[in-house]
């Protein structure tokens, strides 16, 4: 890959574009060391490298542990610049209203105006690493986390929407130990259209699977269950409810014994082995593919990326060409 290239004389007039020229040349060297470890990577037999793995140490860990902090800071870097690089002459700009919406509902007890100072501000203070806004896309909410460096600890299954960069690096040069200062001056260099655009991907992911996902859903579940039956022979063709699913069986991991109902959806299934796939499992299976359909869509966030855009564009057009064929 090619590091991006951005124009930092688009940030709010406080901020140092030198600073964040001199931030740039650390990024460029990330992306270097990026590619030097995935092209190590890219021969899957290499004996020397199989034998070195060990919980202990070596070359298998430390390839692994470079390609996670690597492909974090890169990644992080690109979405924190674009971020803060308002539009040629753009003044600051107020939050749009699809993001002011989903703060409103997902932390109701803080006002839209106070989110800022109040949620984000001492997150990124107290944050030595990162600071992101995202969306959790395990569990469907909203989220503002830190990362103490360029591993973690993170989130897992989290989609960013607006992220910070809080380490020394990023402030020290123009602003000492003034971090306060820094993240006030971040605050008025946010570019709210690419957040606004950000949380319009994870909408748009959301409206596709709330479409889509009713046979996907299902397909999914069958699959699932059907590869149940083939590895433990159980349940039977007879058992098949009249949607054609098989009752909702699973391995205990917890019974050696062998297979038993699944917990989970233990009340739908008879004492002679019939049932029905539950509604919990529907919501569970749409909720895995929702998160999917939102990593899907990450690389919509490229906005200066023409190319990745219009891929990403291609894609869901394509999608979305398919689902309605199939209607
Ligand atoms: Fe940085």
């Amino acid at each position: 890959m090619q590091p991006k290239h951005y124009q930092f004389s688009n940030l709010a007039p406080e901020l140092s574009t030198k600073m964040f020229e001199d931030h740039w040349k650390l990024y460029e060297h990330y992306v270097e060391r990026l590619n030097e470890t995935m092209a190590k990577l890219s021969n899957p037999y290499d004996p020397e490298r199989l034998r070195s793995a060990s919980t202990a140490s070596g070359e298998w860990r430390d390839i692994e542990n470079d390609k996670t902090s690597l492909t974090n800071s890169v990644m992080l870097h690109e979405l924190f610049f674009e971020n803060v690089l308002m539009p040629p002459q753009s003044a600051p700009m107020p939050a749009g209203p699809m993001f002011t919406s989903l703060v409103q509902s997902e932390f109701p007890t803080v006002k839209a105006t106070d989110f800022w100072s109040h949620v984000i501000k001492p997150t990124a203070k107290a944050a030595r690493g990162w600071c992101i806004v995202g969306w959790d896309t395990v569990n469907s909410r909203m989220d503002v986390t830190m990362m103490d460096g360029d591993f973690g600890p993170c989130l897992v299954g989290l989609y960013p929407i607006l992220v910070i960069d809080t380490s020394e690096h990023s402030y020290a040069q123009q602003y000492g130990i003034d971090k306060g200062t820094y993240l006030e001056h971040i605050a008025k260099s946010i570019n709210w259209s690419i957040i606004e655009h950000r949380v319009g991907v994870i909408h748009s992911a959301s409206e596709l699977m709330r479409t889509a996902i009713p046979e996907q859903a299902e397909d999914y579940v069958r699959d699932l269950l059907k590869e149940q039956q083939d590895d433990f022979g159980f349940p039977d063709e007879e058992s098949y409810n009249e949607q054609g699913l098989p009752p909702a069986v699973g391995l205990d991991s917890r019974n050696e014994q062998g297979i038993s109902p699944n917990p989970r959806v233990q009340s739908s299934v008879e004492e002679d082995g019939s049932g029905g796939i539950t509604l919990a499992d529907l919501e569970a299976a749409r909720d895995r593919i929702k998160a999917l359909a939102k990593v899907t869509f990450r690389s919509e966030d490229s906005m200066f990326d023409e190319e990745v855009h219009g891929k990403s564009a291609g894609f869901r057009e394509a999608l979305w060409e398919t689902l309605r064929e199939e209607e």
